[in-house]
């Protein structure tokens, strides 16, 4: 499979056509990008970490627990064939402990432990800075139907399951939450796609609550890339 001509590029991966309309080639950067765009910078190695460790993850969702994914084929270190979807316009998100907006907006504190995980949505719209919506704005706004937005829902809680449960028995590892994203097929099928990686959930050592994903570049802490090593190491044993 081969790249014929850049499609799109975005904060962190580009997108390439292939000679099958059907698929596409994302190719991850190392850039990082924080706060809507307002800080940019580069995570060493970042590309590679999230791009194996997202088709890690989609391939255990799709074959284990029959969560449909955008994963067909991973071709180098960061470069991945994807199924061409379109995007649904939702960043769907998952809490298992209070953290970042959530804590903001309600005035708690960061790591108290919610009685029941929440689901999210956003509206992905970095105009707009991806403003909160709840199911009526998404039927309303004809982003995605009610059945769509069940579909996601199931799926959602089962990445959650599978992630949150995986991380901590063999990374030692906290699920804090997650943003995931989903597309449609061409024949309208809904499928997880984007990435599961420390850009897009937050990590915390279950024994220390050290923060081990992106948290640690959006809040200037330094140590970022020894964070995703980390991960990486304890994930994949290197
Ligand atoms: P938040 O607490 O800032 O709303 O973030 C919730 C989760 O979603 C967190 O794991 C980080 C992730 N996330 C993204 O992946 N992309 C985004 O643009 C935002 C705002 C959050």
């Amino acid at each position: 499979m081969k790249k014929v001509s850049q499609l799109y590029e975005g904060k962190a991966k580009k997108v390439w056509t292939t000679e099958d309309p059907e698929l596409l080639i994302v190719d991850y950067k190392d850039d990082a990008t924080a706060g809507n765009g307002a800080k940019k910078g580069t995570i060493h190695d970042k590309g590679i970490i999230n791009n194996r460790m997202s088709n890690f993850m989609m391939k255990k969702l799709e074959e284990e627990y029959g969560v449909p994914t955008h994963f067909v084929e991973e071709l180098s270190d960061r470069e991945t064939v994807v199924k061409k979807c379109s995007i649904v316009p939702l960043e769907v998100i998952v809490r298992n402990l209070a953290a970042g907006s959530f804590s903001k907006r309600y005035g708690v504190e960061e790591g108290k432990t919610l009685a029941c995980p929440i689901i999210e949505f956003c509206y992905k719209d970095d105009a707009l800075g991806d403003p909160f919506c709840n199911q009526y704005d998404i039927v309303a706004m004809e982003w995605a139907t009610k059945e769509e937005i069940d579909t996601i829902t199931d799926y959602t809680f089962k990445v959650n399951e599978f992630l949150k449960n995986y991380m901590l028995e063999k990374c030692n590892i906290i699920l804090v939450d997650f943003k995931v994203e989903f597309g449609r097929l061409s024949d309208g099928t809904i499928v997880l796609a984007d990435e599961i990686s420390p850009d897009t959930c937050r990590f915390w050592d279950a024994d220390t609550r050290e923060k081990l994903d992106k948290d640690r570049f959006r809040r200037d802490m330094g140590g970022e890339e020894d964070a995703y090593k980390e991960v990486m190491r304890r994930l994949m044993g290197e």
